[in-house]
């Protein structure tokens, strides 16, 4: 019996190097130690019939040889459980890791907060106004005539009840102006509605920023030291800004103001034509007859006010040169911003 215990060590040995992996390993220690059918456990059994005087000695051969299974079979689990990620095909440790996808806000979004960021550090209070408008504060109250050619440029989405989805920001200054004493000092950031073609530089639903200053002694030069920091906070400290004459049935003088061109500097591109200015934006002063229609006195405070497309800005500092593009919302494009 004792021969046969150093047999069944040996044999036990090599079968457990053998062993390639933790199911192999358990199947092995239930045939060799197995509680009912195991090899050595069925060699104890039998100490019993051995004469009296051998069976401490054998007694004690078995446990040794059952203690050194039991160490080899855990040296072993715990050899192979160092392999396993390396030998087995399921883990390859040098696959760069899964990166987790973040969203993040959209380019207009971003923009958007971007500009209403630099007038609210200048003081500028952030004003909302509702999508659907009427015609009151989309058109009349802004000194747009009734049948005045101007209302084309601003033609709106009509809905029933002669309701329409406004088509600028602008009705914001009168909501604001009908609800609130001067002085005000407003930006008004939001969506807006045209039925434009969908193409390069059109889409019927944008976005606008507008901006509104009343109070007494506000003049031109307010309007041009405003846009100029404003520029050189977004575009960068170097742009230089023009003003041109424009009109606008709510502004009165009007006027066009018109960056130095930031791609090209002057040397020509086609963003500003090779001309060397891009147009940014329509501004002027507030319109007599607009402070009147909201029940401010026009002989005691004057105002300024601007407007412009958030769109048109990301694309002048992106190079973006297809509005399209910001909508189809690939986000192969949009993670470029993220
Ligand atoms: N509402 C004008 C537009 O949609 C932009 C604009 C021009 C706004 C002049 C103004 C302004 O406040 O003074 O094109």
């Amino acid at each position: 019996m004792e021969s046969e215990l150093n047999a069944l060590l040996v044999e036990a040995q090599a079968a457990i190097a053998a062993a390639g992996n933790g199911t192999d390993l358990e199947a092995l220690r239930i045939r060799l130690l197995g509680r009912k059918e195991g090899r050595l456990t069925l060699v104890m059994r039998r100490l019993s019939e051995l004469d009296p005087a051998d069976r401490p000695r054998v007694g004690q051969l078995a446990n040794r040889v059952k203690n050194e299974i039991t160490a080899q079979l855990e040296a072993r689990q715990a050899n192979l459980g160092q392999l396993v990620p390396a030998a087995s095909p399921e883990f390859d440790l040098t696959l760069p890791g899964r990166r987790r996808w973040v969203g993040s806000r959209h380019l207009i979004t971003q923009t958007m907060e971007e500009i209403v960021g630099i007038f609210v550090r200048m003081g500028f209070q952030e004003e909302l106004g509702p999508d659907i408008e009427d015609d009151w504060h989309n058109f009349t109250a802004l000194n747009f005539k009734p049948d005045h050619p101007a209302r084309d440029a601003w033609a709106g989405f009509y809905l029933d009840g002669g309701w329409l989805l406004r088509s600028h920001t602008s009705p914001v200054q009168i909501r604001v102006m009908e609800s609130r004493p001067p002085p005000v000092r407003i930006v008004a950031p939001g969506r807006c509605y045209r039925p434009d073609p969908f193409d390069a530089s059109h889409s019927p639903v944008f976005h606008q920023v507008e901006g509104l200053y009343v109070d007494e002694g506000v003049s031109m030069a307010h309007l041009k030291g405003t846009l100029d920091q404003f520029c050189r906070e977004y575009f960068g400290p170097d742009v230089r800004t023009r003003l041109s004459p424009s009109y606008f049935p709510f502004t009165e003088p009007s006027a066009e103001l018109a960056a130095s061109c930031v791609i090209c500097q002057g040397t020509g591109c086609p963003v500003c034509k090779s001309s060397g200015w891009v147009e940014l934006l329509g501004c002027g002063m507030v319109n007599p007859s607009v402070l009147r229609n909201v029940g401010y006195d026009p002989d005691r405070y004057t105002g300024y006010a601007f407007g412009f497309g958030v769109e048109r800005f990301a694309m002048i500092k992106y190079r973006i040169d297809d509005i399209r593009l910001i909508y189809e919302n690939d986000l192969r494009f949009l993670r470029q911003f993220s």
